[in-house]
């Protein structure tokens, strides 16, 4: 089945920025434009050239250059100079595979079997603020079973608050926390420090229901 997945939040690729993420094992190179409209980027982590990860790259306007040699791929992902060789028409053959790439909820959903459809259980406000990610050595299982992420959604709502979780290798977990502007609610540093707590518990294998209760009433330490 195709799915998305929410992969990082949205406040780790400002304008002009490149990170790396890895999504079910795989390396994925997440880079946004640096021009007035900065669309978001996702693709596979490896220049077509010699393989450099393109996460080392550097963003030149609308086009990600490879650290390697500076070949420039555009936003289509094809390869669209090569400096060695600037007079060369570049074949279209040369380009980096790309993904689908959505932004939504303060987080960019990534689809790596080109699913179409948006959002697949990623419901929720637009006006949203990134808190923070977190690694959870954990299985994804475990931490959407506990956090109420249902069936294949990417994310559930508790109240302002938006956890979502991603599997970057098999048998570990990211988990994305977000909130809604302007609510009521805990705020940020609040949140980051319960998130460390979700975390803790989830990992030591604690039962994280009074972790979690916490959220729902919202008295947080
Ligand atoms: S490896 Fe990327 S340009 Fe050579």
């Amino acid at each position: 089945m195709k799915r998305w997945q929410p992969v990082s939040v949205l406040s780790d690729i400002r304008r002009g920025e490149v990170a790396g993420v890895r999504i079910g094992g795989r390396e994925v190179v997440l880079w946004r434009e640096d021009t007035p409209t900065p669309m978001l980027h996702a693709w596979e982590d490896r220049c077509p050239h010699r393989g450099m990860r393109l996460s080392f790259g550097f963003v030149r306007d609308d086009a990600l250059g490879c650290l390697y040699h500076g070949w420039q791929f555009g936003g289509t992902a094809r390869c669209r100079l090569i400096p060695a060789h600037p007079q060369v028409r570049v074949p279209a053959s040369i380009h980096v595979h790309a993904y689908t790439v959505r932004e939504h909820a303060g987080l960019a959903w990534v689809s790596m079997d080109g699913a179409e459809d948006f959002p697949a259980g990623g419901t929720g406000p637009d006006t949203v603020l990134p808190v923070r990610t977190l690694h959870v050595n954990a299985s994804v299982g475990a931490l959407r079973l506990g956090t109420g992420i249902a069936g294949d959604a990417g994310m559930a709502w508790h109240g302002p608050v938006g956890l979502a979780v991603h599997e970057p290798v098999a048998g570990q977990a990211m988990l994305h926390v977000v909130r809604v502007a302007d609510a009521d609610g805990p705020s940020s540093p609040v949140l980051s420090r319960w998130a460390e707590r979700l975390r803790d518990a989830v990992e030591s294998g604690a039962d994280i229901a009074p972790v979690m209760n916490e959220l729902a009433t919202g008295e947080m330490a």
